[in-house]
């Protein structure tokens, strides 16, 4: 269980648009409310997203690091919520072609972050590219989200047979967004589970929770708040709150491989 150690969750999908970034800033919100150190790390490099979600406007990223006299600080943005982000901003091709002393900058900064961290939460972008993949194999968990459309069913099929066949990855956690209910996010579920089963032997799929369909998602979004602030104690507010418990429970591994540090060296060091 509980260790000294943070763990790194990413929020991934197949399919663009599924609604990870409004999960992943709502899960930052609840683990926050019950006074867990939150980092998220908005991953997605295309366009700016977190900050357009709430509204902020950070002035730096990661890269920002390595101008003369940038610290950590200077990078991390506050939240009015409770969590802060970490605006990645550049890809992995990027961040591979720093020089060995920029990486090593980047590591110590790492491991000031750990210190004072129990989430790292990484919202990646869509598809099967090498920015989310790299993303997903350095975290130590992957939410897959997906939707009851048939597009998304197969993206995120596609995406884990990827991550499986290619890359070794197993497990994977299944979070359906935008059901009509509970049975519906079941049957979603169900599916993809009896695909993998068939085709992608040794895969494991946990089913992690749904997140109803609820219309005050999108009036947050106009509000350029969390959902769970804007309309906390509704439909969508409830169920991620659910989500944030049941990853509380998550074993958080102990040894080495399960540092932010390590986290960081997967990425950088991949050549
Ligand atoms: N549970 C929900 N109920 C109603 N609307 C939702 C829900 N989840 C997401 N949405 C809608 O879907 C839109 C897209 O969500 P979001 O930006 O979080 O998706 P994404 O997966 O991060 O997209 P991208 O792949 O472009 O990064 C939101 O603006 C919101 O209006
Ligand atoms: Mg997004």
């Amino acid at each position: 269980m509980k260790t000294g150690f943070p763990l790194v969750f990413s929020v991934t999908s197949g399919k663009g648009g599924v609604g990870k970034t409004n999960l992943a800033v709502n899960l930052a919100c609840c683990l926050a409310r019950v006074g867990k150190r939150v980092v998220l790390l908005d991953a997605d490099l295309g366009l700016a997203n977190v900050d357009v979600l709430l509204g902020l406007a950070p002035r730096h990223n990661l890269f920002h690091l390595f101008h003369e006299g940038a610290s950590l600080a200077d990078v991390i943005l506050e939240t009015p919520f409770g969590f802060r982000i970490l605006p990645a901003a550049s890809g992995v091709s990027e961040m591979l072609s720093l020089s060995a002393g920029q990486k090593i900058t980047l590591l110590e900064a790492m491991d000031e972050l750990e210190a004072d961290l129990d989430y790292l939460i990484v919202d990646t972008g869509a598809g099967i590219n090498d920015n989310v993949l790299y993303f997903n194999l350095a975290a130590q968990e992957r939410i897959v989200v997906l939707t009851p459309e048939p597009t998304s069913l197969t993206d995120a099929y596609a995406l884990i047979k990827v991550m499986q066949q290619n890359h070794g990855v197993h497990d994977f956690r299944i979070l359906v967004n935008l059901a009509p209910d509970a049975k519906a996010a079941r049957e979603v579920f169900s599916r993809l589970y009896k695909a993998c089963d068939h085709f992608l032997a040794g895969v494991a799929l946990d089913f992690a929770g749904m997140v109803p369909r609820d219309p005050q998602v999108r009036k947050a979004v106009i509000a350029q708040k969390p959902f769970c602030v804007q309309d906390a104690g509704g439909p969508a507010c409830r169920a991620v709150t659910e989500l944030a418990n049941t990853i509380q429970t998550w074993d958080i591994p102990d040894t080495l491989d399960g540092n932010i540090k390590f986290f960081w060296k997967r990425l950088l060091f991949r050549a």
